[in-house]
């Protein structure tokens, strides 16, 4: 069972969900594993795992193809899924027509959870923000949210809608906390900013792509040992046990999907938690 988190008091998300970047290929189309990925997410539906995180710009539309398709024989009104729209289309008519594209690919009329999956200094967000209210009130997207973004581009989104922020989707894991591919001071600034605002914190690359680094660090072998978890499920576990935030690992492995849900279970002593927050930049 995952748990979820309620979030400003109105959506309630589960703390695992799954990544789907590189299902369905990288910024084009891949046509030629389709039947793994389906096959992996019809798993992890079947295990429970009811968020799934996708992208427009994920396969160039295919993994958002993918996941409808997975989706279809499933109750909708069970699952989440989040996509992105694009920094580099962040104008309005652009963020309408990018969503269009998403309901289409995805074989549905709304979506749970749109993001701006990075900030775009050459688009007034002011622009952006008209297109994500307009979305919003005509239920085309239930909630929104935003991903890399620092905080001060965080607190001028909250000037523009009078909507929750829902999350902040940024690179986050047991080594990466203050420096990351796109933002700094995760830890340092912007998720203290977000939870003091209520605003979840959804980490991407929570499991460093299955990084042999993670697995062999010391540290986290040996706590891992303690409680019969692999130092990815220990990390993940860490990660799940903050309040606020949730984690999206890509998972095609069935054995991956099984792990990373088991790790949820286990209660980590305080010392050991302790241990592993003294880790990372
Ligand atoms: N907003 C953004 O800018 C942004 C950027 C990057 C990613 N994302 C999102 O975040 C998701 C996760 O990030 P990511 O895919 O880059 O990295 P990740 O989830 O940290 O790593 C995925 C890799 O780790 C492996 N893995 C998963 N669970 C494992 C376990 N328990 N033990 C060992 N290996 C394990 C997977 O293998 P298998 O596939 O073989 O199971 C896969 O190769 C993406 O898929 C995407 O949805 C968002």
């Amino acid at each position: 069972m995952i748990p979820d988190i309620t979030i400003h008091n109105t959506a309630k998300f589960p703390k695992l969900g799954l990544g789907t970047w590189e299902m369905g290929g990288r910024s084009k189309p891949d046509y030629s594993r389709d039947n793994l990925w389906l096959k992996a997410i019809t798993f992890a539906l079947e295990s429970g795992i009811r968020h799934i995180d996708t992208a427009a710009i994920y396969g160039g539309g295919h993994s958002e193809e993918l996941v409808g398709k997975a989706i279809r024989p499933y109750d909708r009104s069970r699952l989440l899924i989040t996509t992105k729209v694009s920094g580099d289309k962040l104008r309005y008519d652009e963020v309408l027509r990018s969503v269009a594209q998403s309901l289409q690919n995805l074989s549905t009329d709304y979506i749970d959870l749109l993001l701006i999956h990075w900030p775009n200094p050459a688009v007034p967000l002011s622009e952006t923000m008209k297109a994500f209210n307009r979305l919003l009130d005509e239920k085309t997207i239930l909630y929104f949210g935003l991903s890399n973004f620092p905080v001060s581009l965080i607190r001028e989104v909250m000037q523009l809608t009078d909507r929750p922020i829902l999350t902040n989707q940024i690179e986050y894991n047991v080594f990466t906390r203050n420096k990351g591919s796109y933002n700094t001071g995760m830890e340092r600034e912007i998720i203290p900013f977000c939870h003091e605002h209520g605003i979840s914190i959804t980490a991407w690359r929570p499991v460093m792509k299955g990084d042999a680094t993670l697995a062999g660090q010391a540290t986290l072998a040996a706590v891992g040992e303690k409680y019969g978890l692999s130092s990815f499920q220990l990390a993940l576990n860490w990660l799940c046990s903050k309040p606020l935030m949730m984690a999206i690992p890509k998972m095609s492995s069935e054995q991956h999907i099984r792990e990373n849900i088991e790790a949820l279970s286990v209660k980590l002593d305080p010392e050991d938690y302790t241990l592993l927050e003294r880790m990372g930049n």
